[in-house]
């Protein structure tokens, strides 16, 4: 006999409770970057969950600025038919909600007013470096649907090339509607900087800065990345920024983006993995510890998992010109989707159900219930991400039979 679901519902809640406090707990001594970023994304998982459940027994009316998107999964590959408009029968949606959550009124006010004397900040981080490399005319024939920029380091040439020959191949787009950039600083070596030359010669594909390529260093390349669209892509519909070890399905990205666009959901866009209240680290052991003089409260404010995350057009020109006057803070994630978007007001709309960060992820975004909502997934190892590709492109095959040519023949 099964217990009655009114108990297994408590105990789902207890346990939930329970893992939350714990990893909130973990979060606070921790050590390397990615398990920084695995547990980060947990405790998120959790909270987001706690702040559903939260909403569903408390009057949400003084969090009536949220904002609603609707996402809506594509059909089922069977009855799929590949026309413009074929997004249009849905059988289920899911609707996302954005919640201040676990971060209070009170916190939040107090934020704003904090932040809000940094508008009297005038040109505190002008963003002058120069560029090494900069292929402007990716966008110039066409501007794109989605322009992806990815963080890269000049010596991550097997990242690049992996991107490349998967998620990120042009050939998967052959109406030019993903374009991907890569941006870095400069190069540690002359030997370095010149095979940089040369791939991007071949690949078109790269942008680089002079500025010294470090993890303290990488709110410049975001900044960098917004100022490259700005410029020379802004025509772009949507802008996503993702790093050279996220796994990314294109073809759902890209579907989910279209029925947003269609529900006019195109201006004054942030869609990511919200963390709602993430606890500042301490611990000077770790890579990422923070000193109370460089921020002194004990938590983030409401920002996203810099994994990756989805702007509008409009957002990325805004934000690059609001970093401007922004001083220079090195938490790039916080930085981008803390500080300047709340400079520019925007709501953080989660999309943290079409992320995958636990073991697993090649069945989930290939067999699993899921696998028409997926899109981002951290992947470790060459091999995953070519299996996880080859297994995406099989059951995306099964709607546009072409795309089969674009497996990669990978093995060991
Ligand atoms: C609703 O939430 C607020 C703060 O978020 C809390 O002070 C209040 O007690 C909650 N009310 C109920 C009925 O849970
Ligand atoms: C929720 O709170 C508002 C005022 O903040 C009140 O007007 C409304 O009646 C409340 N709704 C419920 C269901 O308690
Ligand atoms: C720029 O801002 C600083 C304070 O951050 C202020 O002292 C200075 O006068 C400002 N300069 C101008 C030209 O507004
Ligand atoms: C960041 O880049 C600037 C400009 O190249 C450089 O002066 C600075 O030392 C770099 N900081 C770190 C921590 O690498």
């Amino acid at each position: 006999m099964f217990p009655r679901r009114t108990a297994v519902l408590r105990v789902v809640i207890v346990c939930g409770v329970v893992f939350t406090s714990l990893s909130m707990w973990i979060s606070s001594k921790n050590s390397s970057d990615l398990e920084y970023r695995m547990r980060h994304l947990m405790q998120n998982e959790q909270s987001n969950g706690i702040s559903q459940l939260k909403s569903l027994t408390n009057n949400t009316s003084d969090q009536a600025d949220h904002r609603q998107v609707i996402l809506i999964p594509p059909t089922s590959s069977r009855s799929f038919q590949p026309t413009p408009d074929s997004n249009a029968k849905h059988r289920h949606m899911e609707t996302f909600q954005n919640f201040y959550g676990s971060l209070s009124m009170k916190d939040l006010v107090a934020f704003k007013k904090e932040f809000s004397r940094t508008e009297r900040y005038n040109n505190s981080n002008n963003h002058d470096f120069e560029y090494i490399i900069v292929n402007k005319n990716l966008c110039s024939s066409q501007s794109p649907f989605v322009i992806v920029w990815i963080h890269t380091s000049p010596d991550h040439f097997k990242q690049r090339l992996m991107i490349r020959q998967t998620w990120g191949n042009p050939r998967n787009h052959p109406d030019g509607s993903v374009k991907i950039i890569f941006i870095m600083g400069k190069a540690s070596s002359k030997t370095l900087q010149d095979s940089l030359h040369m791939e991007s010669e071949r690949y078109g594909d790269i942008v680089q800065e002079n500025f010294v390529d470090s993890y303290k260093n990488l709110t410049y390349k975001a900044i960098a990345g917004m100022k490259w669209v700005s410029s020379y892509c802004s025509g772009a519909k949507y802008a996503l920024k993702s790093d050279d070890d996220i796994f990314v399905n294109v073809f759902n990205l890209v579907r989910h983006l279209k029925s947003f666009e269609k529900h006019k959901v195109t201006e004054k866009v942030l869609l990511c993995n919200v963390w709602h209240k993430m606890r500042v680290l301490r611990d000077k052991k770790s890579k990422w510890y923070i000193a109370e003089e460089e921020f002194k409260d004990d938590f983030f404010p409401m920002y996203c998992s810099g994994s990756a995350y989805i702007m509008s057009g409009d957002v990325v020109k805004g934000m690059f010109q609001v970093s401007l006057s922004t001083p220079f803070f090195w938490v790039d994630d916080f930085y981008v989707t803390g500080l300047l978007a709340h400079r520019l007001d925007l709501k953080h709309q989660s999309f943290n159900s079409v992320y995958h960060f636990k073991a697993g992820a090649v069945e989930a975004f290939t067999e699993g219930r899921k696998r028409e909502l997926l899109v981002f997934a951290h992947l470790h190892g060459l091999n995953h991400f070519y299996n996880m590709w080859n297994g995406v492109v099989r059951r995306e095959a099964e709607r546009s039979p072409h795309l089969l040519s674009l497996t990669t023949r990978h093995s060991t």
